[in-house]
């Protein structure tokens, strides 16, 4: 049809289904005349009414046997149809659009949309846009999505275990950065399989290599890793958020001048110029000494203590070689916010980048502040480089991250993920979430993804609420969900040109997302006995909870928590010779505690 001025029969004209019986806003009502002659009219097929110059399209909500009383010839059933946009001539060519202008009258002739019509419906989402896979309606026309209305306004992908979402999202992010390169995306990997999935476009970071220096979280951030997510204690609190920004004043004081002993002695100003918040670079080591300082002029006993035990928690995290990737020469010092945004987000590149963040290596007690860390500077990036650099910021298990209980999870990283969804936009920072719980989703963000890409799932309250937060007709669609196969999707939102069942592209076994191993080292052989299988899974075990390279784990002397408290030792060691108490782990938590199970704590 496309390229002919009016609606003549096309190669595949749509086969003709019946006519109009009753219309009401955006409803037709079709008595169907065509089921005897072999077609098949079902539920989610789309129809096509022609009305004027035009083909109103929409799609088969409820099929069922005439009333007796209807007494039109021919017509022994009747089809409820949602119409949803319209295919139009002018000047020669044929588009589609959404939205119907003129609605059908009574007798006007229904079809099933035939293919040409069907590939003028899926062209219709642009030139940017992306083909994720085959229409159930037709497989042979691709469906497509509008890759600039994909991004810009959220979008999820949801679905119970297994049906196929983290294929799904590879199909999706390898179609978006081929149609929008210029776009940044940034996997949170909770599980640790994108791995493979995007060969030589993706850069993976994890515990080996992800620098996120501990001054660039902010104050609850911090404060969440130094507690390891369990409740704070109030009166040290106190004491660092009166103490750290003190500690950013000295680095910025000292830090082009070599005297930095005397600065970081220096009686504190009362006011510093930095919040406990400011992103601005400071040395563990001066926030120690400060604390320190502070402990030595006090008389009560009590007060002392709570100023040593911080002084423990803070030492125990600094040296635990899981935590390496916030403290490795975190005394060395240096503004390394750039190089860190680089990472991340492949700022510096022209290439297209796509960077897989692998949290399932990183401490699990600290993969909320770490999810909380990036998601805010991702939006704060945007915001002080005025959308400069579009950013896409994909989360897995979103529901974690930001519960709709608000009992559950760690508080600033549902905030930031929230304030992403809301004013994302406005500067090109943009979300892909994946869930198998909608219903335990933050509902205000939820209600922020335009694009609901949905797989099966056979949770009433998720579907239910899934059927409310989209249109009349696509919530039709919805009835599916609980029998759809794996892989195979309704498409719903601004993101598709009209909403759509389809089957997304076969993924090749090697780029399949799948769990692996962080740890496992080059030369290890694959396979072999259920006694080897079982001594490598001990051997990463406990690679994982020291972070040791494979490579260097060979002659590495043992731990020593003792030798492991280093030159900040000293400090603890005198505040502890004050106070007459032997050394201690910090309360609640051993020096190297094993890494937890579970990956997420509440
Ligand atoms: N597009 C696809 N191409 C090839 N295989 C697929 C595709 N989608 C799903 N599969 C098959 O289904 C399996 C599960 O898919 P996937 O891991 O994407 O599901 P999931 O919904 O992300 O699961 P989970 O909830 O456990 O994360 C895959 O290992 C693969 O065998
Ligand atoms: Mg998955």
């Amino acid at each position: 049809m496309s390229g002919s001025g009016s609606f003549e029969p096309v190669a595949d004209p749509g086969q003709r289904l019946g006519l109009v019986i009753a219309c009401r806003g955006s409803e037709a009502r079709i008595g169907l005349t065509g089921v005897d002659g072999g077609l098949r009219a079902t539920v989610g097929r789309l129809v096509g009414i022609r009305s004027g110059d035009g083909l109103a399209v929409g799609m088969i909500a409820e099929i069922r046997v005439a009333d007796a009383s209807l007494g039109i010839d021919g017509v022994r059933a009747v089809a409820r149809v949602d119409l949803m946009g319209e295919i139009v001539s002018s000047g020669g060519l044929s588009r589609f659009q959404r939205g119907v202008r003129e609605y059908p009258a009574i007798g006007d002739a229904a079809e099933i949309v035939g293919r040409d019509d069907l590939r003028l419906i899926y062209a219709s989402a642009g030139g940017r846009s992306i083909n994720l896979g085959q229409l159930h309606q037709d497989a042979l026309i691709a469906a497509r999505a509008d890759a600039d209305n994909l991004v810009s306004k959220h979008f999820a992908v949801l679905g119970s275990t297994g049906v196929g979402k983290s294929s799904g999202l590879t199909v999706i992010i390898n179609g978006l950065v081929k149609a929008r390169p210029d776009i940044r995306v940034l996997v949170l990997d909770v599980h640790n399989e994108y791995g493979r999935s995007f060969g030589r476009d993706a850069s993976v970071i994890g515990a080996h290599n992800l620098k996120l220096p501990f001054w660039l979280f902010n104050f609850e951030e911090m404060i969440d890793v130094i507690y390891g997510g369990k409740p704070a204690v109030m009166e040290e609190v106190e004491i660092l958020a009166e103490l750290i920004p003190h500690a950013k004043s000295a680095y910025a004081g000292y830090k082009n001048r070599p005297d930095r002993a005397g600065l970081v002695r220096r009686p504190a100003a009362r006011q510093s110029a930095f919040s406990a918040d400011t992103p601005a670079p400071y040395l563990i080591q001066d926030l120690l000494a400060l604390i320190d300082e502070r402990m030595g002029k006090l008389e009560n006993r009590a007060t002392r203590m709570f100023h040593h035990r911080l002084m423990m928690r803070i030492e125990a995290i600094k040296n635990d070689p899981r935590y390496a990737f916030m403290f490795e020469n975190a005394n060395v010092g240096g503004d390394t916010m750039a190089a860190v945004l680089d990472q991340l987000f492949h700022l510096e590149s022209e290439d297209a980048g796509i960077t897989i963040l692998k949290l399932a290596s990183l401490p699990g007690e600290v993969v909320d502040a770490v999810v909380c860390v990036v998601s805010r500077l991702a939006f704060e990036f945007g915001l002080w480089s005025d959308g400069g650099i579009p950013l896409l910021l994909v989360c897995e298990e979103a529901h974690r991250f930001a519960a709709a209980d608000h009992e559950v999870g760690f508080a600033p990283a549902r905030r930031a993920v929230a304030r992403i969804a809301k004013e994302g936009r406005k500067y090109s920072v943009h979300l892909g979430l994946v869930t198998q719980r909608p219903a335990e989703l933050d509902p205000t963000i939820i209600s922020q993804c335009s694009t609901l890409f949905v797989m099966r799932m056979a949770n009433d309250q998720d579907q239910s609420l899934l059927r409310s937060a989209v249109s009349d007709s696509a919530a039709n669609l919805l009835n599916f969900v609980p029998s759809l196969a794996t892989g195979e999707v309704i498409g719903v939102g601004e993101g598709m040109p009209m909403p759509a069942r389809f089957m997304f592209k076969t993924l090749p076994r090697d780029v399949l997302p799948a769990s692996e191993s962080d740890m496992r080292a080059d030369d290890e052989p694959a396979g072999g006995s259920r006694g080897d299988i079982v001594r490598r899974a001990i051997e990463r075990w406990r690679r994982a909870t020291t972070n040791q390279s494979p490579q260097s784990e060979e002659g590495a002397p043992p731990l020593d928590p003792e030798g492991a408290l280093g030159e900040g030792g000293s400090a603890v060691a005198r505040g502890l010779s004050a106070l007459g108490v032997e050394r201690l782990a910090p309360a609640g938590r051993p020096l190297h505690e094993p890494q937890s199970g579970p990956l997420f704590r509440r």
